[in-house]
């Protein structure tokens, strides 16, 4: 099969990984990609936002499939385009894609379906945001309704910051917080059956011991054995399965890549936030670890035949990536710094671009997503950042104890109020 894979980074790398090494695929091209996605595919210049020139380049490659990694090409119709052209696409309709692009049809849609989540109001008024922050309180959690590239969100105990980025937003979501351990569940759906892939765990803090600001990610590992047994199985019946169906009954199936945030809450797993795509960086290790050919099922999802793909197959061990981050991200990051050691196996392109002189440079705030197999996950963390110390980056941030509490026990879901 042919496929082109949309995006430029750390998760299309790994998406790339796993659709080249699924023998079915005899052709993978990549738009715009990225240096290391360059050692995969056959890269192609698209404005990845732009849903005609992405069909259109899909039809002059003869795609059989179409990967969507990002959310803005999905939020802008680009799904809608490639299919409008009778081309298989995985990724949802930009309809289906406002689960992560409005947090206010997000938590509307879970309202209607019964999912459990932080309670919450919509609020585009200075009063409203006020009467919000009051009645839920401290911590509080403010979060802009549209797409903002992982910066949306702000959880603080100062009413101040939070009145204040209510009012730069406009339309916010402001909700309560939640406590307990976050953990991100992936779910494969051509609408209708649902694949949940091993849950995974993010850090979303900059620094170590989750201090500093909120980033896209800084690292994940999987599995979590922390993790409760039946915590697959009560996320698809509590919150996939009815929100699911409530996305069908509205005329707009969600088709593609579910992203479920939760948080472990005392009253059980209670969902922070839906995302249209693929987890960036959770997706690096996930994928290191699915055995089972990507692109077949990544086919049978766009082509409704979900039902009919055989259970999916996991290689023992853990996996762990770490973040490499640009001097001064999240805020402007800085970019044109040369990288040297980024060109092995496992380690994962995100921000890098390749200067005129052929040098791996960076180009964006995550830059590399150091990625490794092991045993167990302390083998796994000792590989990974074996790799990061043979990376040179001007600047490089990356956080040291990824996955360290989980090695060490130290994570523990919080005990059960009440059971369902
Ligand atoms: P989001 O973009 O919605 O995932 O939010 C980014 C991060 O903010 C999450 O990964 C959480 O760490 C935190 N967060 C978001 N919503 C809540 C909440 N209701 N309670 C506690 N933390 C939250
Ligand atoms: N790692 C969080 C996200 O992809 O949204």
């Amino acid at each position: 099969m042919r496929v082109l894979l949309i995006g430029s980074g750390g998760r299309e790398h790994a998406l790339a990984v796993g659709l080249a090494a699924d023998p079915s695929v005899d052709f993978l091209a990549a738009a715009p990609g990225n240096p290391g996605i360059a050692q995969l595919a056959e890269l192609h210049p698209v404005t990845a936002t732009d849903p005609a020139a992405v069909a259109a380049l899909a039809v002059e490659l003869a795609a059989d499939l179409v990967v969507v990694g990002p959310e803005a090409p999905l939020v802008a119709g680009v799904a809608d385009a490639v299919r409008a052209k009778g081309i298989a696409c995985f990724g949802p309709s930009a309809a289906a894609a406002q689960l992560e692009g409005s947090k206010a049809f997000a938590k509307d849609v879970m309202a209607a379906a019964g999912v459990p989540t932080a309670r919450s109001y919509a609020c585009t008024e200075a009063d409203e945001v006020a009467r919000a922050l009051d009645e839920l309180g401290a911590p509080y959690v403010v979060k802009n309704d549209g797409l903002a590239a992982g910066k949306g969100v702000v959880v603080t105990d100062s009413l101040e910051v939070a009145v204040q980025h209510a009012a730069d937003c406009g339309k916010v979501v402001i909700e309560e917080y939640l406590s307990g351990p976050e953990v991100s569940l992936f779910v494969v759906t051509d609408g209708a059956a649902a694949v949940p892939l091993m849950p995974a765990q993010d850090f979303k803090r900059l620094g170590d011991g989750d201090a500093g600001p909120n980033t896209g990610g800084m690292g994940a590992y999987a599995p979590l054995d922390w993790a409760p047994d039946d915590l697959v199985p009560r996320v698809l019946r509590e919150t996939v399965e009815p929100t699911l169906a409530e996305m069908r009954d509205r005329g707009t199936p969600f088709a593609g890549l579910l992203y479920v945030g939760l948080a472990l809450t005392p009253d059980g797993p209670k969902v922070i936030e839906f995302n249209a795509r693929f987890g960036d960086p959770e997706t690096q290790v996930v994928l290191a670890l699915l055995a089972t050919p990507l692109a077949g099922l990544l086919q049978a999802a766009a082509t409704g035949r979900l039902a009919e793909h055989p259970p999916l197959r996991w290689h023992d061990g853990a996996a762990i990536t770490v973040v490499v981050a640009s001097h001064n991200y999240p805020g402007t990051p800085r970019t044109g710094d040369v990288i040297e050691g980024a060109e092995v196996p496992g380690v994962i392109h995100a921000g890098t671009a390749r200067r005129e002189d052929g040098a791996l440079i960076s180009a964006g705030g995550r830059v590399l997503s150091v990625t490794a197999l092991g045993p167990d996950l302390a083998g796994a963390r000792d590989a990974a950042y074996a790799l990061v110390d043979g990376v040179r980056l001007d600047g490089a941030q990356f956080r040291t104890d990824i996955a360290l509490a989980a090695v060490e026990g130290r994570i523990k879901p919080l005990e059960a109020r009440s059971r369902r």
